[in-house]
């Protein structure tokens, strides 16, 4: 508690999809909290995402880089932080096929960074936000889940950035007593995410007419859940987690990517001629299925979003917001930053 009266806690990421979720999430239920949020507001970054805080005083922005060890030990020590949750990270698979340097730098330097300073000032809780992609592929005619026991086998320079950094987390549990948790989470999707990952680029390019490029054969399955219902297995995990564990988050949701495509086309009314089989990703995991049933046993979670309705509220967000979606097209989100947010708090 800091001396304030308010439980402080330092998130990463908070301009991101995810990050600006929890941020709004938790400010709106949970009275005493104050939230640090530390973004280096790459091209993922968006402060458009948390325009609706910008009179909130228990949310402080900092515009850096979670790498910066010290500027992130003075800011616990400023705020009187209580514990990190570490959202920030380079996310997209095709990004990293790419280019896998920021991958290394931010997911994996920037995690060991935060870790150094939880252990350092023996912060309460430390909060690693991962995926099930750590884990690799599935066959898909298998009804086989990613378990926690399940090995980590990570087949993209993304997921492999991802379970260095898990391993980190582990090793400054065992070795420097960090009270850490991990989290594993399917595919999110939900209002604010950026239109580079399946469910937004398809909104985006069926609302324009524009073709929706397919991978391979489109068979590939993901277990999608609603961005909201992972925000808050991300609390849970801080409140109730035990240090030393893992929790897999997932909605018992699995979709083909055609199936995704079908079902955008049909909400939006548009035809499915626009659906274009591009080629295949390379390393493209087949099949992701999580089961969460330890964090529904241990932290007392269960999804509440149906996906159904999830994607209809998700589609209707991106029509009733076309300045954001104007804005990120256009770049001109990047600008936010120096036009509207331009002080120092
Ligand atoms: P995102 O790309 O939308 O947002 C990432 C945010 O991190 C951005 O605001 C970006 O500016 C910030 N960031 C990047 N590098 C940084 C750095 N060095 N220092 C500080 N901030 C930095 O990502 P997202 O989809 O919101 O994912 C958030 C987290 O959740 C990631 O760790 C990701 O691995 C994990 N995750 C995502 C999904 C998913 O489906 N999106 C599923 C499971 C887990
Ligand atoms: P993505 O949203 O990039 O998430 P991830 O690779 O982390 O699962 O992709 C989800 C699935 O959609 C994945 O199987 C790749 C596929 N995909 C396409 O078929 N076309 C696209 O344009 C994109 C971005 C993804």
């Amino acid at each position: 508690m800091s001396s304030n009266g308010n439980k402080t806690i330092l998130i990463s990421g908070g301009a991101g999809f995810i990050g600006s979720t929890f941020v709004m999430q938790m400010l709106a239920t949970q009275s005493n909290l104050r939230i640090i949020n530390v973004d280096a507001l790459t091209y993922a970054g968006n402060l458009e995402n948390l325009q609706s805080l910008e009179q909130d005083e228990r949310h402080i922005f900092v515009h850096a880089e979670i790498q910066n060890t010290e500027l992130m030990d003075s800011l616990c020590r400023q705020y009187e932080v209580e514990g990190i949750i570490n959202i920030a990270a380079e996310s997209h698979v095709d990004r990293s096929i790419h280019d896998a340097s920021p991958f290394i730098e931010t997911n994996i330097g920037g995690t060991v960074s935060l870790l150094t300073v939880a252990r350092n000032l023996k912060l309460k809780k430390y909060v690693q936000v991962s995926t099930d992609e750590v884990y690799g592929s599935l066959d898909l005619n298998s009804d086989e889940l990613f378990t926690e026991e399940t090995p980590l086998a990570p087949n993209s320079p993304y997921s492999a950035s991802k379970a260095s950094a898990d391993m980190f987390v582990r090793a400054f549990h065992h070795t420097h007593d960090v009270p850490a948790v991990i989290t594993r989470c399917s595919n999110n999707y939900g209002p604010r995410q950026f239109p580079e990952k399946l469910i937004p680029l398809m909104i985006l390019n069926a609302k324009e007419s524009r073709s929706l490029p397919v991978y391979g054969d489109g068979m590939n399955v993901r277990d999608w859940i609603h961005v909201e219902d992972h925000c808050d297995a991300i609390w849970r995990a801080y409140e109730y987690g035990k240090p030393g564990e893992v929790y897999n988050i997932g909605s018992d949701n699995e979709c083909s990517n055609l199936h995704i495509v079908h079902s955008i086309l049909s909400i939006l009314g548009k035809s499915t001629d626009l659906i274009q089989y591009v080629t295949d990703r390379p390393g493209h995991d087949r099949r992701y299925a999580i089961d969460a049933s330890k964090a529904k046993r241990e932290l007392g979670w269960a999804p509440r979003i149906p996906f159904e309705q999830g994607l209809q509220s998700t589609i209707e967000w991106y029509l009733e917001h076309p300045e954001w979606c104007e804005h990120i097209l256009s770049g001109q989100y990047r600008d936010y930053y120096s036009q509207q947010y331009h002080r120092e708090r």
